[in-house]
Formats: structure tokens, sequence, C-alpha cells
């Protein structure tokens, strides 16, 4: 059985003005009617009836937002009643760690499909394909990735070098690489020998934790002393706070699957799923700019937004009228309390006014 994690702990601090603290850009509609975290529940649906897919998902998200991550859940007419939250996060390794410790807790040994709330996928019939082809290895006891063709050098993401064939369309991992730096991932996109993580994984739950006792025992032991000491109050699993404070922080990639190419002493085989489905991490504002509908001089206006004689450009109206005259890459965003003006080449160094912002409160 697929059973769905969806990994919505991230605070999208390149995404401001429009995501805060208070509201992460998981819970906004940034990509079409849906909010992210919408649209990651809704991906699964219609797949193929070689997989069954359980009817709730896992979700692990901060206590802050459990009651918009509910009710996001319910507007859709999916069950809320498993979401596991964090007191603090330690990203993703323990949060994966945590569901599925949830799941073998229940009884069940799922194949986990993780899935991270802050992805735009445009063919939703080429993922669930891809799902569906990854499931077999994952149910063979391979720790499943997807990977995508890099379109540029970006030291954002982690890098694939794919070995021999595993299966029909499955590739063996011969090395994974998170965010090498830029020297590197121009070396990797030249050589045509790798592909982008996708940051999407599928693995069964009794290996997911194995790997964790063999490589992250530390994680693995707060994981478990958290879940033990949990409390359940209506929908939420509520970890305890004090053994999870403890617990390392590290992430799936750094954590698990640099060490699995080089590890075959663990008997778990790292495999990647070619995934060619529009995908895209709503990283930073250009990528948003990207994905958005465009008029013939490729700007998109979101709100009450006017462009005259103006080229490449995003602007974002949520509260008043933005016009733009002359301009060019630029993104404007307008919110009740703050309004940003940025260049389209600069849109990774919004996080400097975050942080600026943060360290003056
Ligand atoms: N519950 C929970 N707790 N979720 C978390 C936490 C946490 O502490 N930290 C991150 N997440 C969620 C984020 O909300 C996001 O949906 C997902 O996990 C991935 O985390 P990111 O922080 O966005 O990772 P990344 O984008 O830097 O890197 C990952 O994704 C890239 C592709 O988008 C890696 O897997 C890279 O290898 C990959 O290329
Ligand atoms: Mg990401």
């Amino acid at each position: 059985q697929l059973q769905p994690v969806i990994l919505s702990g991230g605070s999208g601090t390149r995404l401001w003005p429009l995501s805060r603290e208070q509201y992460p850009k998981q819970l906004l509609a940034l990509a079409g009617e849906e909010t992210m975290l919408q649209a990651t529940a809704l991906r699964l649906d219609g797949l193929s009836s070689e997989c069954t897919v359980a009817d709730c998902p896992i979700v692990v998200c901060n206590e802050d937002y459990r009651f918009m991550t509910a009710e996001q859940l319910r507007a859709i007419g999916k069950s809320s009643d498993r979401i596991i939250l964090e007191p603090v996060g330690r990203n993703t390794a323990p949060a994966l760690t945590l569901a599925a410790l949830a799941a073998v807790g229940e009884g069940n040994d799922p194949l986990l499909l993780v899935m991270p709330a802050d992805h735009v996928i445009g063919d939703r019939d080429a993922y669930q394909q891809a799902v569906v082809i990854g499931a077999r290895m994952a149910g063979q006891g391979a720790m499943v990735t997807f990977g995508i063709v890099p379109e540029r050098a970006e030291t954002g993401y982690g890098y694939i070098r794919c070995g021999g064939d595993a299966a029909e369309d499955v590739r063996a991992i011969a090395e994974f690489v998170e965010k090498p730096d830029m020297a590197t991932a121009e070396r990797y996109v030249a050589s045509g020998d790798y592909l982008w993580n996708s940051g999407i994984f599928l693995v069964q739950a009794s290996v997911w934790l194995r790997a964790m006792a063999e490589l992250q025992p530390a994680i693995l032991s707060a994981c478990e002393q958290s879940m033990a000491a949990c409390r359940r109050d209506a929908d939420f699993i509520r970890v305890d706070a004090g053994a999870f404070a403890g617990c390392p922080s590290d992430s799936i990639d750094y954590a698990v699957m640099e060490h699995l190419a080089k590890r075959s002493d663990l008997g778990i085989q790292g495999v990647v799923v070619p995934l060619a489905a529009a995908w895209s991490d709503l990283g930073a504002w250009d990528a948003l700019w990207q994905i958005a509908d465009k008029d013939a001089q490729g700007n998109s206006g979101q709100g009450d937004v006017l462009f005259e004689d103006s080229e490449g450009s995003l602007a974002i109206a949520t509260d008043r009228m933005v016009a733009c005259i002359g301009v060019r890459d630029l993104v404007v965003v307008e919110t009740p309390d703050a309004v940003m003006v940025l260049n389209k080449s600069r849109t990774q160094d919004v996080k400097k006014i975050v942080a600026r912002l943060k360290a003056e409160n």
C-alpha cells in the first residue's frame, strides 16, 4: 500500500512578503486555485489501480500551522486525522522517520511516498506513472528517488549520477551529491551524466527505519522517544517536545542518500526513476514567474495589476492596485504591510531582507 507523506515544514523565506512566519508558502495559493499543500494532497487522485493509496495522508508540519493545515485538507475532502506536529523543525530526515514510526506503530509497513509541499507538478499523469514504477522498486526493498533532467547549474538541488539499468525506466544511483558548489554543479550539468534530485522519495517504512538505524542512530532514537511519548489530541499527533528537541537536524539527502551508493553492505539499493512531469520547486520568485501565465511581453500580473510598456515582469497585488510602466525583469509584490520591488536576477537575496527583519525585531 502507498502511504503519502506530505512534508510541510518549510517557511519559504525567499517568497517574502507573501510568505510569512505566520503564513508559510505551502499554505498559500501561489500557483492556481489550490494552496500548495492542497495541490500536493490531490496529486495522487486517480492513480492507477495497480497501487492502492491510503485514504489519509500523513502530514508532518510545525505545530503552529496545525489548524490551517487541517482546515485546508478538509476543504478538499481529505481526511486530516494523521497530522504529526513537530514542536521545532529538525529537517526532513527526522520528519520522515516520525511518519515511518507512526505507520509501523499502527501495525503497517506501507510504501512511504515523500511529497514535499513546495513543489509544482504540471503533468500529473507523468508524475503518477513514475510513482507506479517507483512503487514496484520500493516494494522490492529499494530506496527510490525521482530524477529531473537539469536545466541549469543550480546549487540548491541534489545531483544524482546514474549507474546501470536497475529495471525498465529505472537506473541505479552511482553517486548522490547534495547541493554542490557552483563549479561542481556546472561540471555535472555539462557532463550530461547527472539528474537533479526532485526531493520526492519512495521507500518502505521498515527499509527507511533500517537505513536510519545503520546510518543515523541518534536521529532514530530521538524520533522513537518522541513518538513513544507523543500525545494525541483531536486530529493531531503531538510528538514529545523534550525528546524531539534533542534530535539532530539533518535532511534525507545528507543523512541517507549521500551514503547509500557507498554502502552496499547495507543491502539497500538506491535507484532513480526519471521524472518528466513539468516539475518545479517553487523556491523563489523567479520560479513563480517561470510557471505563471504570461502575456506576449512575458509579464504576469496577479490581482489588480496593470502593465504598460513592460517586459518579463511579475507583479502581485493583494490589497491595492499595482501599475508597472516601462519596467523590465522586475518582481513587485504588494501586501497590506509591505511592498517589495526586486530585480528578477536577485531573487535568492530576498532571504537577506528576511534575516535583517528578524534581527531587527
Ligand atoms: N515537517 C517538516 N519538518 N518538513 C520539512 C522540514 C522540517 O523540519 N524541513 C523541510 N521540510 C519540507 C519542506 O517544506 C519541503 O516541502 C521539503 O521538506 C523539502 O525541504 P526543503 O528545505 O525545501 O529542501 P530543499 O529544496 O532545500 O532540497 C530538497 O529538495 C530539492 C528539490 O526541490 C533536496 O531533496 C534536494 O536534493 C532536492 O534537489
Ligand atoms: Mg525545496
